[in-house]
């Protein structure tokens, strides 16, 4: 396979955070964007070593203050965790570098609202890793929602493996890591991807663990996520629907798309033939092959990370304001992962939420 032809002008991003993560899905993405990795940064030296060194760079540092001064640099990858993200991403703000971060963007609405702040006083690009709402399937959907023989949108849902601490207000409240947020955010992107920011939600947890969360959304769409806790790690593990007033569509496994067309001719009585219909009305199915070892069938590709990228590094070089994975999608994601905490079987509306109280609220 030839490469890829160099694309001009090309950014220079250096990744804070030599971790797993960066390893498996970040960095390889930079194989297939106008972006070079100029230096890395970790406190643990030799990993930022390491990882410079592998792809062929020699400029490691253990503090942002030291990578922000030697001027390397035009933005920042932050792969490195929600407790020190906001600190970090402020930081790089203020030292004139564009930023980009993994999900979560912080332990809670508070934080973003501090990037938000930051970001205005220093017109940096800011992206946060909202993978779901930029894969490649997910956009297939999204596209045919806004084909009108579809008619407006009217219940959305969502599966995960994953679940609500039993005692969300004390983890709000201490700052604790759980699965809601490290889990959570990926789903509760999606919906807020799909049904835009919700006016309320309910958790209504089962004692045993998982459960099912409600939104109701100010266009009237009502929304439900199945915290599907327990839930087996073989095969499909997540899962989206949405129904339209003439029509559905499916989102599986992140891969497999299904979009039920209106116009079936579905007789109770009488028809006798489940294909009936032309090519106009025919269900469809989007999945990748994986016969052939080709780029759009990579996780990387499939789960969203190298657009989420490519919308960053694109916007830095263009000078266009990023439009997706915003603070402000962000902040709404966030304000879904408080509520959900808050819950506690009683609904949460949104613009009540302690972070809201006597402010105005940015819109996604
Ligand atoms: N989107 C996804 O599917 C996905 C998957 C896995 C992880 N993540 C996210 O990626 C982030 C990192 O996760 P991980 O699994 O790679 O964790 P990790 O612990 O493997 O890596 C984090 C790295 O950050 C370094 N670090 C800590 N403090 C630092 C500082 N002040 N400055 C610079 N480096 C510092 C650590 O030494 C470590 O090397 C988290 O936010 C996590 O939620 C996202």
């Amino acid at each position: 396979m030839s490469s890829p032809p160099q694309e001009s002008p090309r950014l220079k991003v250096a990744l804070v955070g030599c971790g797993q993560h960066a390893r498996r899905s970040i960095l390889p993405c930079l194989d297939d964007l106008p972006a070079d990795l100029v230096a890395t940064c970790d406190v643990d030296p030799t990993r930022a070593r390491e990882y410079a060194s592998r792809y062929g760079t020699r400029a490691s540092f253990t503090n942002l203050a030291e990578l922000i001064d030697s001027h390397l640099a035009d933005a920042v990858l932050l792969v490195v965790g929600p407790r020190l993200h906001p600190e970090l991403a402020c930081q790089a703000m203020s030292g004139g570098l564009h930023v980009w971060m993994e999900k979560p963007p912080g332990m809670n609405v508070a934080d973003v609202d501090r990037m938000l702040a930051a970001r205005a006083a220093a017109g940096r690009q800011v992206v946060v890793g909202c993978k779901k709402i930029f894969m490649p399937a997910m956009d297939r959907l999204s596209a045919f929602l806004s084909d009108a023989k579809f008619g407006a949108v009217r219940t959305l849902s969502a599966r995960y493996p994953m679940d609500v601490s039993p005692d969300g207000p004390a983890v709000l409240a201490e700052r604790r890591p759980s699965n809601w947020l490290s889990n959570g955010v990926h789903p509760l992107s999606a919906i807020v991807g799909l049904g835009g920011r919700p006016r309320s939600l309910t958790v209504h947890r089962s004692p045993r663990g998982g459960g099912f969360v409600t939104f109701e959304f100010p266009t009237g769409v009502l929304g439900c996520l199945h915290m599907a806790a327990g839930h087996a790690n073989s095969g499909s593990m997540e899962r989206y629907e949405v129904v339209c007033e003439h029509g559905h569509l499916v989102l599986e496994n992140c891969t497999r798309l299904l979009v039920h067309r209106p116009g079936y001719p579905f007789d109770y009585g009488q028809g006798r033939d489940f294909a009936a219909g032309g090519e106009d009305v025919a269900a469809l199915v989007y999945e990748p092959q994986f016969s052939l070892s080709t780029l759009e069938n990579k996780a990387i590709y499939l789960q969203g990370f190298h657009a989420e990228l490519q919308h960053f590094v694109r916007s830095c070089l263009s000078g266009e304001p990023a439009t997706r994975g915003t603070l402000e999608f962000a902040r709404a994601v966030m304000e879904c992962y408080e509520a959900g905490l808050l819950s506690q079987g009683k609904p949460i509306v949104l613009d009540d939420l302690p972070a809201n109280q006597g402010r105005g609220v940015p819109s996604p």
